[in-house]
């Protein structure tokens, strides 16, 4: 039996669903020969780790521990009491972790998993600098990232499969937010923007500011990802992304109760123009990145109804790839963009697809 020794940073909504996955699949891993081996797991205030990560790894009772204390509010270090595992604060952490791969690079290898809502690893891995994605992507089996664009949807590994088999992948249009792609196919049949946006907010669609989905940034840097995958060395700054949202109303210039109660509703009448002069041109509008040649731009545009970006409807992500195979009909991605079970399916995925780095 072949082991994956493992440190999980995050156990919030994706870590803790992951946990749950990893359990549940062991009668199926179990089948292919392969063994997960959680040694350590970190949340924002301290890392758990096995007292001897060779030998000793956290058992499925620990785990589930681990799942139903973080879901009451308690932290890591209730759990240390028992001497079968050791506790650090988060600044000692990163030391730890590095030791710990230290040892295990001599045996049998260590998978980080980053499930984590936090810069603290490196700022925005693979959307900062060039310098550092250059690092990230010097060993290219060994960082695995699917779920960085469209949760577990297959979008790294279906462009990477094309890339590799020599295609030469022209051009990307893709709806990557799940908020934006309801706000807009919702827009579309009359209704006004800001009452969208209300809607959306209430059904749990966007972040506890509208305006972090409606700046586009996300999308951007999802853009950038897929973007830097085709070859292009560009930084976020390089892309041109249209704000839903003037300045005039941004979080600096007003409160989110006061851009949700007066400023929102301004913003209707642009909107609804533009979604009827496109529909006079048998068109919807979609918020989408662009990706094509060394051109990459995130907003609105017109596409036309009868495609599968303008038959979406609801929150799932759509993805066009338009290559020398792809040529006329684009290949086409579409499911669930977000949600934690999606999220933590596409981690453990690429976990299990890089088991032969590992030694028995
Ligand atoms: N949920 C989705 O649908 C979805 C989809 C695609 C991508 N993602 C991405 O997946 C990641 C996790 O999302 P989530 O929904 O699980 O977020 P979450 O529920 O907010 O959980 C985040 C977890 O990260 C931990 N954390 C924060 N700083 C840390 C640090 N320095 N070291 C280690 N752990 C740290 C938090 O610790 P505390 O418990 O101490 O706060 C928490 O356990 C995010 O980057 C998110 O953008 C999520
Ligand atoms: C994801 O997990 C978080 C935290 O446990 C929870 O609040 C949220 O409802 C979950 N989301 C979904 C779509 O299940
Ligand atoms: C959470 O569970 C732990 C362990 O059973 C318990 O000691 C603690 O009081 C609980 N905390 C809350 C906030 O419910």
């Amino acid at each position: 039996m072949k082991s994956i020794s493992l440190i999980l940073l995050g156990c919030g909504g994706v870590g803790r669903q992951l946990i749950h996955n990893i359990i549940s699949c062991r009668p199926l891993h179990a089948k292919q020969g392969v063994r997960l081996r959680v040694v350590g797991v970190a949340d924002s205030e301290s890392l758990l780790v096995s007292s001897d990560v060779l030998t000793m790894e956290f058992d499925d009772h620990l785990l589930s521990e681990i799942c139903r204390i973080k879901l009451n509010g308690s932290s890591l270090p209730t759990l240390a009491t028992s001497g079968s595992c050791q506790v650090f604060s988060s600044s000692e952490s990163t030391k730890k972790i590095v030791d710990i791969a230290g040892h295990l690079v001599r045996s049998t290898g260590l998978a980080v998993l980053d499930c984590s809502a936090s810069s603290d690893t490196i700022e925005r891995p693979l959307t900062s600098s060039m310098e550092d994605y250059d690092k990230l992507v010097s060993h290219p089996r060994r960082l695995r990232h699917e779920s960085t664009v469209g949760a577990g949807l297959p979008v790294i590994v279906s462009i990477n499969r094309l890339l590799s088999s020599g295609d030469s992948i022209c051009l990307i249009v893709g709806s990557l937010s799940g908020t934006l792609g309801y706000v807009m196919s919702e827009v579309e049949d009359g209704k006004p923007f800001s009452q969208v946006v209300k809607t959306a907010k209430i059904l749990g669609y966007t972040e506890p500011d509208p305006r972090d989905d409606l700046g586009g940034m996300d999308v951007a840097r999802k853009a950038l990802i897929l973007a830097r995958l085709l070859g292009h060395r560009i930084n976020l700054e390089s892309i041109k992304v249209e704000s839903l949202y003037p300045k005039e109303m941004g979080p600096k210039a007003m409160s989110v109760e006061e851009f949700l109660a007066n400023g929102l509703s301004l913003l209707d009448d642009n909107i609804e123009q533009r979604v009827r002069k496109a529909a006079s041109n048998g068109n919807v509008l979609r918020y989408v990145c662009v990706i094509e040649g060394s051109r990459c731009e995130v907003g609105i545009q017109e596409l036309p109804k009868n495609s599968p970006l303008g038959r979406l409807s609801g929150s799932d992500n759509v993805l066009e790839i338009y290559s020398r195979c792809y040529k006329e009909q684009p290949l086409v991605i579409q499911g669930a963009g977000a949600g934690n079970d999606t999220t933590a399916a596409g981690v453990l995925a690429d976990v299990l697809d890089i088991q032969d780095l590992f030694s028995s």
